[in-house]
């Protein structure tokens, strides 16, 4: 096998809560992943100088030392070895610092691409070692599943089961938003204890059974993201506008989804929106 093409979905989340700030700086999350057809390609080839090469068109993607593809090579070389070098043609899609996991999505598919192409033999837990050093989102996409219970940063995922094929509208504003800039201003109380991942992840899984229908659509980071962005609290007021009252901020934002059970439902709240004429990109896609 000489290269390889692998899709790198987004993400949303459908739920996110702030238990606290940790001493490293960082926060303490209850989240629920939910992985999205919106999706990037990556094409990774085989070749015989020992470089790595980006090959990306997208403008703000050029500083090939920032990307998140880059930093998961770096790390993988330090624990793993092969033969060679690699290329990554990296089609972009996902809209970038929208708060869809773009960057970590293409860096957790990247390495698992490189354990297949190159015959490294990780396991899983190896590499989530790995993706947990590159970003807090990483890890999700590494378990190649539908949903999970994220909890510490975000690194730590329970799988949980998917029932419904859900579809997704998504508008997300053209000024992307920094994750860092929105923990930063989020008056979050320092943490007195850190919970038991398991007691939190098993009581919710249970609160999410029973709310089932009525997703529990919550989003800690919205107030402090829709200070940032103005637009936000605009964008988020006409989803009722159009009729889709069921959406919610994802991640740090910018991006707002609305939820649909439908297909149909979904396409024609994405038309009403279009015809708005927003300053924002509209998507419409499902559970991946
Ligand atoms: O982990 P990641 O690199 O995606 O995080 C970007 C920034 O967001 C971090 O530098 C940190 O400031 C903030 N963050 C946080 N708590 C989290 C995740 C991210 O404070 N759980």
């Amino acid at each position: 096998m000489n290269s390889l093409t692998i899709s790198s979905p987004a993400k949303v989340n459908l739920f996110l809560k702030v238990l606290g700030r940790r001493r490293d700086g960082y926060h303490e999350l209850l989240t629920r992943f939910h992985r999205i057809s919106l999706q990037d390609q990556i094409i990774l080839k085989k070749i015989k100088k020992p470089q790595f090469r980006l090959i990306t068109t997208h403008l703000k993607l050029r500083s090939v030392r920032k990307n998140l593809i880059y930093k998961a090579y770096r790390l993988l070389k330090n624990s793993a070895d092969w033969q060679g070098g690699v290329e990554v043609k990296l089609r972009k899609r996902i809209p970038i610092a929208a708060g869809l996991g773009g960057g970590s999505s293409n860096a957790a598919h990247f390495l698992l691409g490189m354990n297949r192409l190159f015959g490294l033999r990780l396991s899983r837990a190896a590499l989530v070692k790995i993706g947990a050093q590159i970003g807090s989102d990483v890890p999700f996409f590494l378990y190649q599943t539908k949903e999970a219970i994220g909890t510490g940063r975000g690194e730590r995922i329970k799988v949980i089961p998917c029932r419904h094929k859900l579809w997704f509208v998504l508008v997300v504003p053209q000024s992307g938003i920094s994750t860092a800039q929105v923990y930063q201003q989020l008056k979050a109380a320092p943490l007195t204890r850190i919970s038991a991942d398991a007691t939190i992840t098993s009581a919710f899984s249970r609160g999410m059974r029973k709310k089932e229908k009525g997703h529990r659509l919550h989003n800690d980071l919205f107030p402090v993201s829709s200070r940032l962005l103005p637009q936000l609290r605009q964008i988020d007021a006409l989803f009722d506008q159009v009729g889709a009252p069921e959406r919610l901020m994802s991640g740090s934002g910018p991006t707002i989804f609305s939820i649909h059970p439908f297909k149909e439902e979904a396409e024609k709240v994405a038309r009403r929106i279009q015809r708005l004429k927003l300053n924002a990109q509209v998507f419409v896609c499902h559970t991946y």
